[in-house]
């Protein structure tokens, strides 16, 4: 089966197709899925490169690719068709995940086999070019549930600060935001993003136009923000402590992210950690299906471009999502 390996860490450049590689077995829990849509994100670049912590748990040669969408096409010893049906995941069944943080088996390839509980059906009525939209779900799905409910514990009234807002992250944290009470949810991209912050039902801040500390600064009277949800980090986190309101978190998005100078400064800040559950993905089902979170994929490339996306991906301004069409 072809897939995507890579046998060093470096550029996109190391990123290989392979015509032959091995179908994998599924164990046990595990389903056997073929994999139409592969979703990208900013950490499938920074494992390849190294700079991810979870590099160093990486077995090279190694797989890339953390989430996806695709139909299953068998269960592994314990999960018999019976078994696989009452789970809502019978052979033909389509569905999305993604790999759970200890799984480090890549998703770009046409085999996969992936726990099932890491996996959700797709609905049915779903036309098949809606597709890549949920095979780039799960990852920032999952990831938006835990800054929002768990990091930041958004609650009725807050008011909220989302750096990067129409990011994959973002575009999933501006609606949850809201749905957990948030009063007003401010959230920063360039002035090129500002329509699109509007319609996920954010308030517009172009940091590339005009200067975001001062425009949080009149619109909370000085008074700051409740939570600052930061997916961007680099030029952003230490300014965003001078805007949390007495009592406020800050929830930086990437995992090596250096919380001293906040905790410093007596202000709670904590790093989302992503929880892969079946009762996850189908709370993100239920959004998706009914509009309220309106996840958008700004291009869909071929298998044989991966190297062309992650080059994209590191550049910092992806728009919703990227990904990969198996069948292109
Ligand atoms: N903790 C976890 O488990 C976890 C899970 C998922 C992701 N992450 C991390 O979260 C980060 C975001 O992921 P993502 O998938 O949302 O990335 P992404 O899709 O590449 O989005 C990046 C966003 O950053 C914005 N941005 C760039 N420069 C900015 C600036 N100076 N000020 C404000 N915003 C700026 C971009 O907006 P413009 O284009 O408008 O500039 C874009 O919206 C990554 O570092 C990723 O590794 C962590």
């Amino acid at each position: 089966m072809r897939a995507i390996t890579y046998d060093r860490f470096g550029s996109p450049d190391v990123l290989t197709l392979v015509t032959d590689a091995p179908q994998p077995e599924p164990a046990e829990g595990e389903v056997l899925v073929q994999v139409t849509h592969v979703g990208l994100n900013p950490l499938d670049h920074k494992i390849r490169d190294g700079s991810s912590r979870l590099a160093s748990l990486v077995e090279l040669p190694a797989g890339t690719g953390r989430e996806m969408a695709g139909t299953v096409i068998g269960g592994g010893p314990d999960l018999d068709d019976y078994e696989l049906g009452s789970r809502g995941l019978a052979p033909g069944t389509r569905v999305f995940g993604m790999r759970p943080p200890g799984d480090l088996r890549g998703t770009a390839c046409e085999i996969i086999a992936i726990a099932a509980d890491a996996l959700s059906p797709v609905p049915t009525e779903v036309e098949a070019e809606d597709l890549p939209r949920w095979a780039g779900l799960a990852l920032v799905g999952l990831t938006a549930i835990a800054a929002v409910d768990d990091a930041a514990e958004v609650s009725a009234g807050q008011t909220v600060l989302i750096h990067g807002g129409t990011g994959g992250v973002g575009q999933m944290l501006i609606p949850m935001a809201l749905e957990a009470g948030a009063a007003t949810v401010w959230a920063t991209g360039r002035a090129a993003n500002a329509e699109r912050i509007r319609e996920l039902g954010g308030e517009p801040i172009a940091y590339d136009e005009a200067d975001w500390q001062q425009e949080i600064d009149r619109a909370t009277g000085g008074r700051g923000v409740d939570v600052v949800l930061d997916t961007h980090y680099d030029s952003t986190f230490l300014p965003s402590l001078d805007h949390v309101a007495p009592g406020g978190r800050v929830v930086p998005l990437p995992t090596l992210a250096d919380l001293t100078p906040a905790r410093e400064r007596g202000i709670t800040a904590v790093i989302p950690e992503i929880t892969v559950t079946r009762q996850r993905l189908d709370r993100l089902v239920i959004g998706l299906r009914e509009g309220h979170y309106r996840l958008e994929v700004s291009q869909v490339l071929p298998l044989e471009q991966i190297a062309r996306a992650h080059e994209l991906l590191a550049d910092g301004h992806t728009r919703g999502k990227i990904v990969l069409d198996l069948n292109a």
